[in-house]
């Protein structure tokens, strides 16, 4: 099977790296890829809202398989562009339908569909223009800290969270009034703070049936010890040892079972991810967001666990087989840490040599802002730079091994979180 994977992060690094070990595979593109992502595939100069020369690409290749890594392809209708083209109708595709993709293009959306299929969640509601008087009487009504959404897709910027009632006002009003976070602040979810420790679990499904694949805490600020800027995510450890069976069955009985009768009862064209982000709140789980896509960097530790062709599953799923499918996971633990360009989240340079790659031979290397040279050098091409995962059956030392192996890698101004996985130590 030839098969298209759309994206250009370490996510995608990833599945392309694993999807490549699949005697299934013929030839894999990537569009538009990184400097990993060459040595597993090739990479095609895409523009991912270009659907009409993704289509070409696809049916000039033969490619059998889509597999769409980010989110907004699947947000802009993809999947529909596809399925509703005799041409292309019948190839699989690894997401689904645009107003399947509303759990994680719009926060209103998908907090309704949590209401509807009584899935625990914080409580909340919905204000517009029209309406943000009563945001401010709700708000009022809440106690700190604020919790406010930008209803769209605004790149992980649209969360703010606030002590102080007048700033939450204000950025109300920001929000609403004075459209500060464009289309996607037109409107706004206000909801109820929860406490807890957060963790992100992954869910294939065809529509009908799901597996379940390992979970996985992200680490999403700057600065050690959880503190400064948040960032799109500075590494991931997986499993989560507090997510032990009975937590999990919880997750499985209370969240995932009804989200599946929920996308089965709107009769949604599911083929694809089910991201849930939950907090663990002493032991009782809570929905804080659904994405629809594998999370970046929590793909870095999951995807190495899976022991199975997960090809051949992207490939029963869309022939709605996916009831026919048993995962294999390995026990072991998975630390992955994020390599960024000093400055990250804020202003950092770019087209810094990476020296040192070929020196990791105990952990695994995924590219996400790389870029290759004509002369060969690997260059830094963006914020996040490289994961590196380490594997090994207890959690500390897969810890130590993930910080020596990346110690082999340099760049000017690299900078990395040194406490991947501490706070877990204490859970085992
Ligand atoms: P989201 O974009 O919905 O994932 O939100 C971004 C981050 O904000 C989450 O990963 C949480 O860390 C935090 N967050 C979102 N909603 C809440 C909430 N209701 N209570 C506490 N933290 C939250
Ligand atoms: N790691 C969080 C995300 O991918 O959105």
């Amino acid at each position: 099977m030839n098969v298209l994977l759309l994206g250009s992060g370490a996510r995608e690094h990833t599945l392309a790296w694993k999807m490549a070990q699949s005697p299934l595979l013929e030839q894999l593109f990537i569009a538009p890829g990184n400097a990993g992502t060459l040595l597993n595939g090739t990479n095609v100069d895409l523009k991912l809202d270009d659907f009409q020369s993704i289509k070409q690409f696809v049916l000039d290749m033969n490619i059998g398989l889509i597999v769409v890594g980010p989110e907004q392809p699947l947000v802009d209708g993809l999947f529909d562009f596809f399925k509703n083209d005799k041409q292309t109708s019948e190839i699989g595709i690894i997401g689904m339908s645009k107003a399947a993709a509303q759990l994680e293009g719009s926060k209103d959306f998908a907090k309704a569909f949590m209401k509807k299929y009584n899935v625990p969640t914080a409580d909340y509601n919905t204000f517009t223009e029209e309406t943000f008087e009563e945001g401010i009487r709700f708000l009022e009504h809440l106690e700190s800290p604020y919790v406010l959404k930008a209803n769209g897709l605004a790149a992980g910027k649209g969360v703010v969270i606030l002590e102080d009632i007048e700033e939450a006002k204000t950025t109300l009003r920001e929000m609403l009034l004075e459209n500060k976070f464009g289309n996607a602040g037109s409107k706004v979810v206000i909801e109820e703070f929860l406490s807890g420790i957060e963790l992100s679990v992954f869910v294939l499904t065809d529509g009908e049936d799901y597996v379940i694949l390992p979970e996985a805490k992200d680490y999403k600020r700057i600065g050690e010890g959880d503190t400064g800027l948040n960032t799109g995510g500075m590494g991931s450890v997986s499993p989560v040892p507090f997510a032990d069976e009975e937590f999990m069955n919880k997750v499985e009985q209370r969240i995932i079972i009804p989200t599946i009768e929920g996308i089965k009862n709107e009769g949604f064209d599911y083929k694809g991810f089910v991201f849930i982000g939950l907090m663990n709140i002493d032991g009782e789980p809570y929905v804080i967001e659904y994405n629809v896509r594998l999370g970046d960097p929590e793909t870095e530790s999951v995807v190495p666990r899976i022991k199975s062709d997960l090809l051949e599953i992207f490939s029963q799923l869309t022939k709605q087989q996916l009831s026919e499918v048993t995962i294999e996971i390995d026990s072991d633990y998975a630390v992955s840490v994020m390599l960024v360009s000093g400055g990250y989240p804020q202003a950092y340079a770019k087209g810094k040599r990476i020296e040192g790659l070929q020196k990791i031979k105990e952990a695994l290397v995924f590219h996400a802002g790389t870029l290759l040279e004509d002369n060969g050098d690997v260059i830094t091409n963006g914020g996040r730079v490289l994961a590196v995962t380490a594997k090994a059956n207890t959690l500390p030392i897969a810890m130590e091994k993930a910080y020596e192996q990346l110690a082999n890698i340099e760049f000017q101004g690299a900078y990395f979180r040194s406490d991947l996985g501490k706070d877990l130590l204490a859970y085992k």
